[in-house]
């Protein structure tokens, strides 16, 4: 049922990206030396997360604790007008920040009404407010742009942001592309709630995440108000545009499910999406209660794009999915979504568990059970690229989608069920959602859960599957 040589070939296509790797590095690097200076200071805000993967993604210095986002998207000439206004706390004083934005043209920020300096530098929007911010102390800015977004190119190849399609725009940010179309503090680390007000021609639809508060169309034009009520990390936001079928209903657990189908892919898509409410239930059995009030699908047809992604609440698929997309993005939601990394160097806590969903769903639904997947994963010899580096040390940004962080990290979550057994695995994967949700979560705890949870040590067993180089020897 789930064939394991596809596993992460499904997620992206094969071939497109690879020519264009460490094609954003030298403006990074030279944006990360603008900035890196005068930041160490103190009162500055840092140009980055400390991710070293992403150096520059995400910023110090503050939290965003709500994001509400305006926006214009013209399908025809590809014009995006933006107004951003974060709420923001300042974690220490502060007469300088970043946000993180490429491309697009600012005409203004203020800082609490107050107008702010700005400038532009690689991927940062560089604020100085007129006065310092106090540690602790909340505070506002308003930052209004326009141009035309465009997608950034990650260190694989593949692209991501905000991605124009032939009706629309197919909107998905990971690991990097929020800034394409917003300012942001654009490092899962941050998470913060959302509003989107979304103006695009009528007959066009804008879906977000959260729930629909109302649309209304005037002028040609029709604008769809969306919220989100649940912390979300920026790469999770979207905004996607289109031609769209929809189709709306709530669960019998109150969930409210908004379905945006491109009508080139609706036929393929109809009996998948049929199965959501029960792929939702199935999976909250398994990892405890869906952590949104609100669930759906974007389908659309954006054949160059070569991947889904688990956008919160509502995941976008670039053409209809098959079933076993739709579980790993359905798993994502508690894994990834409601539970987020602090570093994309445990990107395997969103792959591996999601890829692992997808093998118990196919477990107990009538196809291979997990263990043989797992065996013919092991099967394959050792200079395969599922041992091409370690699920848990990819090793930099261009790996993170790559065949050992999905394969071999749900390996590394079956080889823990097989030595704790059913009972304490299924109660670990569950105590991770629960515990976690709405939060963080980082490779560490998860190990320190599993050994509490089933009083077994198991640093071996983590470090084997997870952080030595090449093919594990079987245990
Ligand atoms: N997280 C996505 C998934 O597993 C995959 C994904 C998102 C991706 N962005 C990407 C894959 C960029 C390759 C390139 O469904
Ligand atoms: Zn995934």
């Amino acid at each position: 049922m789930t064939p394991p040589s596809r596993q992460p070939a499904r997620r992206r296509t094969a071939g497109l990206r690879r020519e264009a790797v460490l094609a954003t590095v030298p403006v990074a690097v030279a944006a990360l030396l603008a900035t890196a200076g005068p930041a160490a200071a103190g009162t500055t805000g840092a140009a980055g997360a400390g991710d070293p993967y992403f150096p520059l993604s995400g910023n110090g210095g503050y939290h965003v604790g709500h994001y509400d986002l305006t926006l214009r998207y013209d399908t025809t000439s590809r014009q995006l007008d933006g107004k951003a206004v974060l709420t923001a706390r300042a974690s220490h004083r502060l007469t300088r920040f970043d946000l993180d934005l490429n491309g697009l043209k600012v005409t203004s920020v203020t800082v609490d009404r107050g107008a702010a300096a700005f400038r532009r530098t690689g991927q940062e929007l560089v604020v100085t407010p007129r006065h310092a911010l106090r540690a602790g102390r909340e505070f506002r800015v308003a930052v209004a742009y326009h141009g035309t977004p465009k997608p950034v190119t990650d260190p694989d190849g593949s692209a991501d942001g905000w991605i124009p399609t032939d009706d629309g725009a197919f909107v998905a940010g990971e690991p990097q592309g929020a800034m394409t179309w917003f300012p942001a503090n654009g490092h899962p680390k941050d998470k913060s709630t959302y509003d989107f007000t979304i103006t695009v021609p009528k007959g066009r639809t804008a879906v977000a995440n959260g729930v629909l508060l109302g649309r209304h169309t005037a002028h040609g034009r029709t604008t769809f108000r969306w919220r989100e009520t649940q912390p979300m990390a920026a790469y999770l936001a979207t905004a996607t545009v289109g031609d769209f079928k929809v189709e709306r209903y709530t669960t019998p657990d109150g969930v409210q499910v908004y379905n945006a189908v491109d009508p080139r892919e609706a036929r393929a898509a109809a009996p998948v999406l049929k199965k959501l409410p029960s792929v939702l239930a199935w999976e909250s059995k398994l990892f405890g209660p869906y952590p949104f009030r609100a669930a759906g699908a974007i389908v659309d047809h954006a054949p160059d794009v070569g991947y889904a992604l688990e956008t919160q609440t509502r995941p976008v698929y670039d053409s209809a999915p098959d079933t076993g997309t739709l579980v790993h993005e359905s798993a994502h939601q508690w894994f990834g979504d409601s539970v987020s990394l602090t570093a994309w160097k445990d990107i395997w806590l969103n792959e591996g568990f999601a890829t692992y969903a997808e093998w118990l769903y196919a477990e107990q639904h009538g196809g291979d059970s997990a263990q043989m997947t797992f065996d013919a994963l092991y099967a394959r010899p050792a200079g395969d690229e599922l041992w091409a580096y370690p699920a848990g040390d990819p090793g930099n940004g261009g790996n993170i989608f790559g065949t050992p962080v999905y394969a071999r990290g749900a390996m590394t979550l079956h080889e823990l069920r097989r030595a704790v057994g059913d009972r304490d695995f299924f109660r670990i994967l569950r105590a991770w959602a629960t515990g976690h949700r709405g939060g963080h979560g980082t490779t560490a705890e998860f190990v320190r859960l599993a050994e509490r949870q089933s009083g077994k040590r198991l640093d071996g067993l983590f470090h084997t599957w997870l952080y030595t180089k090449g093919k594990p020897d079987k245990v």
